[in-house]
């Protein structure tokens, strides 16, 4: 397959590949790991022109930052790295997530996170979560000097509805959102996506696969592993499980018809709902496997109908279960 076409993210950021590549979960969250395909997949990724790499200090607790730092370092000028900072965990509780945007916390943060990749510079840093106990202008304005020390290219925000954005805006102009968007999580249309839209930044959506569930490769949560992340969501357990399968099957009868996949037609459907509300999209699918990595970049070749489009249309309105188990961290949580 030939390269994918380019796009530029938000209106001052870097140039990249048109969809781009989610690394977590070749460290951790959905189920066993393998180095050396998860290695072989960032190297076929460049030769699609998949160039946006994303991961976060606490994938892996670190490690999936020192995975993938080798390879940036070796393609320094074609990479477009991305990482995150803002969510602390605990060693003594797995499940514990905080949330830490003090400017002294971003500091030791951003230096952590250089030395686990090895590299001087991140082209796009993003404060994952939101902790409204901090000024956002505070937690921007110590982004921002992060920019001006040369530790980071551009900014960017995860999970923050679109007045937040907007105040971040007025700091500092932020160049990507990452927030959840897919068939079955639609709430970023909500006000960030109308914000983002007019200020020209550019939105990434994590999870469009529905962390998997939008490939119809899901049955139910009895055949994830016992660490696997999934089991613990609720649209992935019990009757949420079920009734949420169900939901998955117009996505396949479409894909049948057109000779795609389901994960290809939930590809496409949100670069599609891009350009209706006019913005630039680059979704960043997460996959351990070449197969599947070059499957989802084939994706940006395809085009739904107005028919097919309005056929999906119902979906995310009928999805059971919340993101997560707890929403008290998602934008979600700070809607009005
Ligand atoms: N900002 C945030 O808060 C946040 C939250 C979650 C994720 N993220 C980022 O977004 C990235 C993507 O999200 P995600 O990984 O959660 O979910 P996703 O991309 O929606 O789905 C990933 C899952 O789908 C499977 N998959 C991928 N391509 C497939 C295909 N063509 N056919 C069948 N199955 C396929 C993967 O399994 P295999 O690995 O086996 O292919 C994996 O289990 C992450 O890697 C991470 O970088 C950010």
């Amino acid at each position: 397959m030939s390269s994918i076409e380019t796009t530029r993210l938000g209106s001052n950021g870097p140039v990249v590949g048109v969809q781009g590549l989610g690394c977590m979960g070749m460290s951790e969250f959905y189920g066993p790991t393998d180095t050396e395909e998860a290695l072989a997949v960032l190297g076929r990724a460049l030769e699609l022109g998949v160039t946006l790499f994303d991961t976060a200090d606490i994938y892996g607790s670190g490690a999936n930052e020192e995975l993938i730092g080798p390879f940036v370092r070796a393609h320094r000028d074609q990479v477009v790295l991305a990482t995150k900072f803002a969510i602390e965990r605990r060693a003594d509780d797995p499940s514990y997530r905080g949330v830490n945007n003090d400017p002294a916390y971003i500091r030791q943060a951003v230096d952590a996170s250089l030395r686990r990749l090895g590299v001087d510079e991140i082209d796009l840093y993003y404060m994952h979560r939101r902790d409204p106990a901090v000024p956002l202008a505070e937690s921007v304005g110590a982004m921002a000097e992060l920019v001006a020390a040369g530790k980071v290219k551009h900014l960017g925000l995860s999970e923050v509805t679109g007045p937040e954005l907007r105040e971040a805006y007025a700091v500092h102009p932020i160049a990507a959102l990452q927030s959840e968007w897919s068939l079955f999580a639609r709430g970023v249309e909500r006000s960030a996506v109308p914000a983002a839209a007019e200020l020209g930044v550019a939105l990434v959506p994590y999870s469009p696969l529905g962390r998997g569930f939008l490939t119809g490769a899901f049955a139910d949560a009895g055949q994830l592993g016992a660490d696997d992340f999934r089991r613990y969501l609720p649209q992935f357990t019990g009757a949420n499980a079920q009734g949420n399968a169900e939901l998955v099957e117009p996505i396949r009868k479409i894909a049948a018809d057109r000779g795609v996949t389901a994960a290809q037609v939930a590809l496409a459907w949100v670069q599609q709902r891009a350009e209706v509300h006019g913005l630039t999209v680059v979704p960043i699918p997460g996959t351990r496997k070449r197969t599947r990595l070059e499957e989802n970049a084939a994706a940006t070749a395809l085009k739904l109908s107005a028919a097919e489009l309005a056929e999906l249309e119902p979906i995310a309105g009928r999805v059971r279960g919340d993101r997560y188990a707890d929403m008290s961290n998602t934008s979600d949580a700070r809607e009005v």
